[in-house]
């Protein structure tokens, strides 16, 4: 068994990008389950251990390095516009533009396929969840590491929060990316994993294939906050 089989999910998805994209295809959790050996999170998911690693080797191989940001080293106020304009901005919109799609379909096949309206019902709740959540982030939590890092790189004193430490919002935000995480994964069994019925319309397939792009780009946002940011703010914050 190699070296890989005993590094935590986690550790791989921060060593390379590509291997978020294999995560993702594979079904391993890497966000809020990251800490799990490779081996472990194989015999959970029911994979091969070689055949993940063979994905692993492959896309990375793919990957074209130097289009790749290493978050792990670029400024935490950089992390926070790219997660601002990236990822918070595309949830916004495909909030906007899948309820009105959700109404579309669930119109027309909500009878045939009830399923349909729990999907609906629970993208509902989470989208309420991550419209207060993103909010929460980008009033009070993301100004304060931003103001936080300036004053370092100043060298000047750092004020304390008004919340005491910056463990304390982020255990709030972790909290709820659990629950967020447990939305995504309700909507994919509902749905039998977005596979949409035969003859399903275009509309139909639209939005399941909307939703699992929905979740892929979640993944890959919590992954960046509970990975790299929020251990990155808490341990500059423990430095002063
Ligand atoms: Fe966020
Ligand atoms: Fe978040």
């Amino acid at each position: 068994m190699s070296a890989i089989a005993e590094k935590t999910v986690r550790e791989l998805a921060l060593e390379s990008s590509s291997a978020t994209r294999v995560f993702e295809k594979l079904g391993i959790d890497y966000c809020c389950g990251g800490d799990k050996s490779l081996e472990e999170a194989c015999r959970a998911a029911n994979l091969s251990f070689e055949q993940v690693q063979s994905a692993l080797d492959a896309a990375q191989q793919e990957s074209n390095v130097a289009d790749v940001r290493d978050w792990q080293k670029e400024p935490l106020a950089d992390l926070i516009a790219h997660i601002n304009v990236t990822h918070h901005k595309y949830v916004r919109q495909e909030i906007a533009r899948l309820g009105p799609l959700f109404e579309k379909v669930c119109g027309v096949h909500g009878k045939i396929h009830p399923e349909m309206l729990h999907v609906q019902a629970v993208f509902r709740g989470l989208s309420q969840e991550l419209t207060q959540h993103m909010m929460k982030e980008e009033m009070v939590l993301f100004p304060y590491i931003v103001r936080m890092e300036e004053a370092v790189i100043q060298r000047e004193p750092v004020l304390p929060p008004p919340f005491g430490s910056v463990a304390n919002p982020v255990a709030m935000m972790e909290h709820e990316h659990d629950s967020a995480g447990d939305a995504l994964r309700a909507m994919r069994s509902a749905s039998n994993g977005y596979a949409a019925p035969d003859g399903a319309c275009t509309s139909y397939q639209a939005l399941y294939r909307a939703l699992a792009e929905f979740e892929a780009d979640l993944h890959q946002h919590i992954h960046l906050e509970n990975n790299i940011l929020f251990p990155r703010a808490i341990a500059m914050e423990n430095q002063q």
